[in-house]
């Protein structure tokens, strides 16, 4: 084998091996459920709209049990953006898509932890 030979099969072993494991890296945004979506504006809402209290008195006082129970109805984050809506929903308040996302961004990044 020639040396230029070898140094083109290790070019294509690490073009290989990086794109293996530069393709989950690259996918990091796209993968992010609530990409884009601003948390801090989302924990603003939560904390105004007063999500906690009404969930607290459902939870025996302790408002996060509600995100964290072994029984919670959100298993992925369509379902966190779908339930977020129907609390904002019932809180008579009429946000824009956007905002109950970053409501929802924000309890992810918080509690769910969905990828
Ligand atoms: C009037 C009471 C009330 C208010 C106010 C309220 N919620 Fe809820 N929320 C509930 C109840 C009750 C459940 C549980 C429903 C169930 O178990 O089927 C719930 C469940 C949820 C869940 C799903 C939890 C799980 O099981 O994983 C999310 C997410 C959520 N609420 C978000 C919010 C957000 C965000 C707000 C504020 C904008 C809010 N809620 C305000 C009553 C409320």
């Amino acid at each position: 084998m020639t040396a230029q030979s070898r140094i083109l099969r290790l070019a294509c072993a690490t073009a290989a091996l990086m794109g293996a494991l530069g393709a989950p890296a690259a996918g990091a945004a796209e993968t992010d459920p609530f990409h884009g979506a601003n948390v801090v504006q989302g924990q603003k809402f939560y904390t105004d709209l007063k999500c906690a209290a009404c969930h607290a008195e459902r939870m025996m006082g302790q408002a996060s049990a509600m995100y964290t129970r072994a029984d919670r109805k959100v298993h992925n984050p369509k379902q966190l953006l779908a339930f977020t809506q129907m609390c904002v929903t019932q809180l008579n308040h009429d946000l824009f898509p956007e905002e109950v996302k970053d409501i929802a961004a924000y309890l992810n990044q918080t509690y769910y932890k969905f990828k």
